[in-house]
C-alpha cells in the first residue's frame, strides 16, 4: 500500500492493471493487463511517483488485499462485495452503460424504481470510497485522473476533501444525447454531471462525444462552469502490436485458423466482447443476407468471429451470448456444407488467436450500435498481413478518424451490412493496401502513452 500524501500522479478506475488468483498450493499468481493506460502511466517513468487505485473484483484480488501482497504503485480497495455489485452491475453496467450506448427497449424500461435507489446509495459509497483513498494517497497538488462512467462522482468528492488537486475525468463511451440521458431521474441526471464537473478537465474520445456531454450539462445544470472539455482520440500501440503479432503463438494460431477456414477462401473477421452494444447478431444476419443475395460467396468465404464472455453477472449478457451462439449455428446448419462451415464462431478469449485473425483478415467487420471508439477497428490495419477492408459502423467513435478510408454502414441496417461486405469482398488487392496504409496511418496517430501525457499536460497547465 502507498505510503500516505505521496503520489504525484494517480489513476483512478474500476477494473486496474493487475489481477490475483490463488493457486492451490495457497501462492498468489498476478495477471497483467494491458491497454491504453497500463502503457500511459509506465511512460511517465518510475521516479514519477505515481499510484493506481482501483478495486478488487475477484475473490483472488480480496486476499492480496488482505495480504498487503499487492504490486506496487497499485492499490485495490476491498469495498465490500454487495456495494460493489449494486455499483457495478446495477448501476454502471445497467444503467450508466445503457443510457450511453442508449441500449434500453423503452416501452418497458428503464424503471427507476425504490430498487433503483437503493443501489444508488452503493454507487455513492463506491465513489466515495475511491474520492477518500485518493485525498489520503495523494501528494499536494498532485494530478488525479479518473477513468469512466463508473465513477463519475469522484471528481466532485475529491474536491472537496482537497481542493489543492488537479482532477481530470476520462470516459471511454460514448456519452448520451440530452433527451436520452434526462432518461435519468433529474437529481440523478444532476449528481452525475456536477460529479465531472467536480473535474479541472474532462476528456472524451471524439467530438461527439464531447458536444453531447456540453449540451446535457447546458440543459441540466446551466453549463459546463469553469470545467476545460477536451478530445483525445486514443491510438493503438503500433509498436507493441507489431512485435507481439508475430510472436510464435501467434503464427501457430494462424496456421490452425487457415487450417479451420479451408483453402483458398476469404475472411470476414470479428473480434469482440460479447457486449450488447457491438450488433454481433445483426453482423451475422448481415453475413447471412450475403449469402443469400450472392450466392456466388457460397464456399467461397468464411465469418471468423470471436465474441469473447463478457458481464456474465447480467443475464441480459448471458442471454445475448445465447442468440449469438443460436444465429451462428443457424447459418451453419442452413447454408454449411461436408467440406465449407459458414461460420466459425469462438467463444474463448484468446488475444493470440484474435491477433492471428487480424492479420489473415480479407475483411474487418465492426458494425457496434453505438462505441466509444472500438479499438479493433484501428488494429486491424495496423497487423494486417496483406490489407485488409474495414466494414465500420458510423456509430463507433472510429469512424470520425477512420470513416474516410472504410467501408461504412448504418448497424440496424442488415441488407446495406451485406452489400458493404460485398463490396468489400469485391475490393481489388492494390485499392484494398492502398487503404489499410491510410488507415493504419490514422489509427496510429496518438499512440496510447502520448494519449496519456497530453492529458496530464493539459491537465497541469
Ligand atoms: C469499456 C469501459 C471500460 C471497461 C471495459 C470492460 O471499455 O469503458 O471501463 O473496463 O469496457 O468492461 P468490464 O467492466 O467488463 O471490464
Amino acid at each position: 500500500m502507498a505510503s500516505t500524501h505521496s503520489a504525484h500522479v494517480l489513476v483512478a478506475s474500476n477494473r486496474g492493471p493487475v489481477s490475483y488468483e490463488v493457486r492451490e498450493d495457497g501462492s498468489l499468481h498476478t495477471k497483467r493487463g494491458g491497454g491504453g493506460l497500463v502503457s500511459g502511466l509506465s511512460a511517465i517513468g518510475s521516479d514519477a511517483d505515481s499510484l493506481w487505485v482501483c478495486s478488487a473484483l475477484s475473490d483472488g484480488d480480496r486476499e492480496a488485499v488482505r495480504r498487503g501482497e499487492g504490486e506496487p504503485g497499485v492499490r485495490m480497495l476491498d469495498i465490500p462485495a454487495d456495494v460493489h455489485a449494486d455499483a457495478y452491475n446495477g448501476i454502471a453496467n445497467s444503467v450508466l452503460w445503457f443510457v450511453h450506448h442508449m441500449l434500453y427497449q423503452t416501452p418497458l424500461e428503464p424503471v427507476f424504481d425504490a430498487e433503483f435507489r437503493r443501489q444508488w446509495t452503493s454507487y455513492e459509497s463506491y465513489n466515495r470510497a475511491f474520492a477518500e483513498a485518493l485525498a489520503e494517497s495523494a501528494a499536494p497538488g498532485a494530478a488525479v485522473v479518473v477513468q469512466d462512467y463508473h465513477l463519475t462522482l469522484v471528481p466532485g468528492m475529491l474536491r472537496e476533501l482537497r481542493p489543492d488537486l488537479r482532477i481530470g475525468h476520462f470516459s471511454h463511451t460514448p456519452w448520451a444525447p440530452p433527451e436520452y440521458f434526462r432518461m435519468l431521474p433529474d437529481d440523478i441526471a444532476e449528481q452525475v454531471l456536477r460529479g465531472m464537473l467536480g473535474a479541472d478537465r474532462l476528456g472524451f474520445l471524439t467530438h461527439r462525444w464531447a458536444d453531447a456531454f456540453t449540451a446535457c450539462a447546458g440543459q441540466v445544470v446551466g453549463g459546463v462552469g469553469d470545467t476545460r472539455i477536451g478530445v483525445h482520440g486514443l491510438g493503438a500501440d503500433a509498436d507493441f502490436l507489431r512485435e507481439r503479432s508475430h510472436e510464435a503463438d501467434v503464427e501457430e494460431r494462424i496456421t490452425a485458423l487457415r487450417a479451420e477456414i479451408g483453402e483458398g477462401r476469404r475472411t470476414i473477421v470479428r473480434v469482440d466482447r460479447t457486449e450488447l452494444s457491438k450488433n454481433i447478431v445483426r453482423g451475422l444476419l448481415a453475413y447471412r443476407q450475403l449469402l443469400d443475395d450472392r450466392p456466388e460467396w457460397r464456399e467461397r468465404v468464411v465469418h471468423v468471429a470471436f465474441a469473447y464472455p463478457s458481464r456474465q453477472d447480467l443475464a441480459v449478457y448471458r442471454d445475448y451470448m445465447a442468440e449469438v451462439r443460436r444465429v451462428a449455428e443457424e447459418i451453419n446448419s442452413v447454408y454449411g456444407t461436408p467440406g465449407w462451415t459458414p461460420v466459425l464462431l469462438h467463444l474463448k478469449d484468446d488475444f493470440a488467436r484474435s491477433l492471428a485473425a487480424y492479420r489473415l483478415a480479407d475483411v474487418a467487420l465492426v458494425n457496434p450500435i453505438r462505441d466509444g471508439m472500438n479499438l479493433v477497428a484501428k488494429e486491424v490495419p495496423v497487423v494486417s498481413d496483406e490489407g485488409c477492408v474495414l466494414v465500420l459502423s458510423r456509430e463507433a467513435g472510429a469512424f470520425e478518424e477512420l470513416g474516410e478510408e472504410a467501408i461504412v454502414v448504418n448497424p440496424y441496417d442488415v441488407v446495406g451490412t451485406a452489400s458493404a461486405l460485398h463490396e468489400a469482398l469485391s475490393m481489388t488487392p492494390e485499392e484494398r493496401a492502398e487503404r489499410t496504409k491510410r488507415l493504419a496511418a490514422a489509427a496510429t496517430a496518438l499512440p496510447p502513452a502520448q494519449w496519456f501525457l497530453d492529458q496530464l499536460n493539459a491537465l497541469r497547465s
